[in-house]
């Protein structure tokens, strides 16, 4: 028998024991054409607003104008070590030291950086596995870097794909591609849960029999990092990036972050593109021409970072430490799982649900595959303030993100969504 129910009375009274349920006044929700609050189910594309960013970004406005250069040396949060103000709650979410974690530039940006240090392709070991479908721009950097070293895409870029009418990838089909071609292998590059399918991948699986075949090993935690709980450190990848603006509530464009397991904090021999912020702390200033890094992983930092647009990611980590991630992945397994419930109970025939329907293989997200007309619903829905979004060529996107959503959202999603089909 199913832990769910039918009704609204069902969704009311999981809400009202909910203990993390008050974190959603925490919350800035957007406001629909009719004055009324949204359905937001988009926190896999761009987190809400905590409200408290507000604060964290005007102390620091106040901070400059009161003492500018200054305040890089003076002041509640001096700016010079403000990165690390988020070092122990980046690492809580990535279950990672705090000195193998950095929060810096932008996704994209912070994987050039690791295949810079990582894909050192030879003759015989040159190729890299990501998933088929992954997410653009981590393809358009594998296939850049693939030909920065003077190899070709076509050759060596090695695409993981599902099965002939399956929607993702079976682990299994992982597991022997990488035990197959694993000796040409450099580096496996997988998106830990893929951008479209919403599948979760076995994280730990990949990293121990990538590396037990030789390969270097990453993540793209795009989608994973504050959605599912992480320990990157006892997992033991090689290195992962991510962005902060999804589950992390960063804000559009928020800075980023990466990952080096501490067995490279000091492999000062790898090669890596080198900047002032990345050299040796107390001899930075001295201005010398050559390059010292710094140990762990924020030795890869090139720039002094945008004080500006960390102040929003302090806010949301607050909140992220006050509600704990194995809590917040408790209840998403719930809340996923209930919305899951309810979408089977309407029998439709005309969309269907290509995430897996193993909890242990996906987050918060669920992709519904609508057969006809798919995209204009979405944008129907969207205009009654119902928010998931839509990837070509015919799926909608929702989740729902324990931190800000309830049962009665996803209810009410359903009812609104089911409704369209009948
Ligand atoms: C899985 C994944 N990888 C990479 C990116 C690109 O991120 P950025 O624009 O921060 O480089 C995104 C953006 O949504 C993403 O979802």
């Amino acid at each position: 028998m199913s832990e769910f129910q039918t009704g609204p009375e069902f969704a009311a009274a999981v809400d009202a024991r909910d203990p993390l349920a008050r974190f959603r006044d925490r919350f800035y929700f957007p406001v629909a054409s009719d004055g009324q609050e949204c359905l937001y189910l988009c926190g896999h594309s761009l987190g809400l607003q905590p409200k408290s960013t507000h604060a964290y970004i005007e102390q620091e406005l106040q901070e400059w104008a009161k003492r500018g250069v200054e305040g890089h040396f003076h002041g509640r949060n001096p700016w010079m070590p403000y990165h690390r103000l988020l070092a122990k709650q980046t690492a809580a979410l990535a279950g990672a030291l705090p000195s193998e974690v950095v929060v810096m530039n932008s996704l994209t940006a912070n994987l050039h950086l690791m295949m810079a240090s990582f894909y050192c392709p030879t003759a015989d070991r040159y190729k890299i596995l990501i998933e088929s479908g992954a997410f653009p721009s981590d393809q358009y950097a594998v296939k850049s870097q693939i030909a920065f070293q003077g190899f070709n895409p076509e050759e060596s870029l090695l695409e993981c794909r599902p099965r002939d009418s399956e929607s993702y990838l079976r682990d299994e089909d992982i597991a022997s591609i990488i035990e197959r071609e694993g000796s040409s292998i450099a580096v496996i590059l997988l998106g830990a849960v893929n951008y479209a399918s919403g599948q979760l991948f076995n994280l730990p699986e990949i990293t121990s029999l990538g590396h037990r075949m030789g390969c270097v090993v990453g993540f793209d935690l795009a989608h994973a990092i504050g959605n599912v709980p992480l320990h990157l450190h006892d997992w033991g990848p090689d290195f992962a990036v991510w962005c902060s603006y999804k589950y992390l509530n960063g804000g559009p464009g928020c800075v980023g972050g990466c990952f080096v397991h501490e067995r490279h904090a000091r492999a000062f021999e790898l090669p890596r593109f080198a900047g002032w912020w990345g050299h040796d702390e107390p001899t930075r200033f001295r201005m010398g021409p050559d390059f010292q890094p710094m140990a762990g992983a924020e030795g890869w930092q090139l720039s002094n970072p945008p004080i500006l647009a960390l102040a929003p990611l302090r806010a949301s980590m607050e909140i992220f430490a006050e509600a704990g991630i194995e809590r917040l992945r408790a209840k998403s397994l719930t809340l996923t799982g209930y919305m899951e419930f309810l979408l089977q109970q309407t029998h439709s025939p005309a969309f269907s649900i290509l995430t897996p329907a193993d909890p242990n293989r996906r987050g918060a997200q669920l992709s519904i595959r609508i057969a006809h007309d798919g995209r204009s619903l979405c944008d129907r829905l969207a205009a009654e303030g119902v928010i998931g979004d839509w990837r070509e060529p015919d799926t909608f996107r929702v989740a729902a993100v324990p931190l800000y959503n309830s049962y009665r959202d996803v209810y009410r999603f359903v009812q609104r969504f089911a409704s369209r089909f009948s």
